[in-house]
């Protein structure tokens, strides 16, 4: 299997190449300003060390992995207008450096662009590649209007938001394991099990990425912290202190704060009651199921060792 880092400089100079038409100006910029602000590429990540791990040239997978991460960060533009957010990666989202209407038409010109790369992936496996696209691309906006209909609601049960992030995030992880395994021609149990591994992969993901928002260091995690309470999002953070301090909570969630003070008025209750270890210890859960979706695959011991250490990872990330 290639390298960590061959794979990660092979998708930083095929996204370095992409051209972009210089008029109109408007439409194209942001698009460069989101693609070139990097992130940690996770996605097209995976399809390449899948598509290597089974032994194919991961030539054969690089436009399916691009178009995967330029679909990952459309959903980015929509998102942070959705989720009213100023800073990602450490600087102004799109909407906020230019305004609403240049992030849904520039975020509408990379999906496109999305679907031509995956157009782009070998014939022999392309309807595939289009159609395993599709159907996760909708499965992602589902997720986010549910996500959005949560907002609304104080009655989300685990579940509920187990399957609401199964659908926004963990599906795209998913599907760029898939992606890697069908281009490389494997066994549908193989694709099977590498979609499974990704989607738990992608479970423990979004839970992290929720705990950051909370207990993160907005500089390393890039975002602000605290969007998720102000925007009473339905997290499993917000799940457990509603059924478990259930008055208090709709008590602060009622009252006319200031941000910060909602922030650290909820914080103080998760803190309480422990959330910030026991959403860890189900992160880790997660992670674990992803390492036994691939238990079963013949790997190499390299290709197994990544994949298992990447799972472990997103316990512990802080970005
Ligand atoms: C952000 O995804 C959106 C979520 C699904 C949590 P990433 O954390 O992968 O974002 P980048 O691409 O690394 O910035
Ligand atoms: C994002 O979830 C999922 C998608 C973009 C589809 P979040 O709204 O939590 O992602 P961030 O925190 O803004 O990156
Ligand atoms: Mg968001
Ligand atoms: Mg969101
Ligand atoms: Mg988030």
């Amino acid at each position: 299997m290639l390298t960590t880092e061959t794979i990660s400089d092979i998708i930083a100079k095929a996204i370095a190449s992409i051209k972009y038409p210089e008029a109109p100006f408007g439409l194209y910029a942001p698009i460069e300003y989101t693609l070139e602000s990097g992130g940690k590429r996770l996605r097209p990540q995976l399809t390449l060390s899948v598509c290597s791990a089974l032994g194919a040239d991961v030539s054969r997978a690089i436009d399916a992995a691009l178009g995967i991460e330029i679909f990952h960060n459309f959903t980015l533009l929509h998102d942070d207008v959705m989720d009213s957010a100023d800073i990602r990666r450490g600087r102004l989202t799109v909407h906020k450096r230019w305004n609403d209407n240049t992030a849904i038409l520039s975020g509408d010109a990379m999906l496109t662009m999305a679907v031509q790369y995956i157009a782009r992936t070998p014939s022999d496996v392309m309807p595939q590649a289009m159609e395993l696209f599709n159907r996760t691309a909708m499965e992602v906006y589902e997720g986010q209007q549910y996500d959005m209909d949560f907002e609304r609601s104080n009655n989300v049960t685990v579940p509920q938001y187990i399957e609401m992030i199964r659908l926004k995030t963990s599906v795209l992880l998913g599907c760029a394991c898939r992606m890697g395994a069908i281009v490389a021609c494997a066994t549908d149990d193989v694709a099977q099990a590498f979609y499974d591994y990704g989607v738990n992969l992608g479970l423990a993901f979004q839970l992290k990425d929720d705990w950051l928002d909370t207990f993160g260091d907005p500089l390393v995690f890039g975002k602000q912290i605290g969007g998720d309470i102000i925007n009473a999002k339905k997290t499993w953070l917000l799940i457990n202190a509603l059924s478990e301090c259930r008055d208090e909570l709709l008590d602060i969630l009622a009252e006319d704060l200031e941000p910060e003070e909602r922030i650290s008025q909820v914080t103080a209750v998760y803190n309480r009651l422990n959330l910030s270890e026991r959403c860890n210890k189900l992160i880790a859960e997660y992670s674990e199921r992803a390492i036994m979706a691939i238990d079963a695959i013949e790997l190499s011991s390299d290709a197994k060792d990544y994949f298992v250490s990447l799972a472990k990872k997103s316990v512990e990330r802080t970005h």
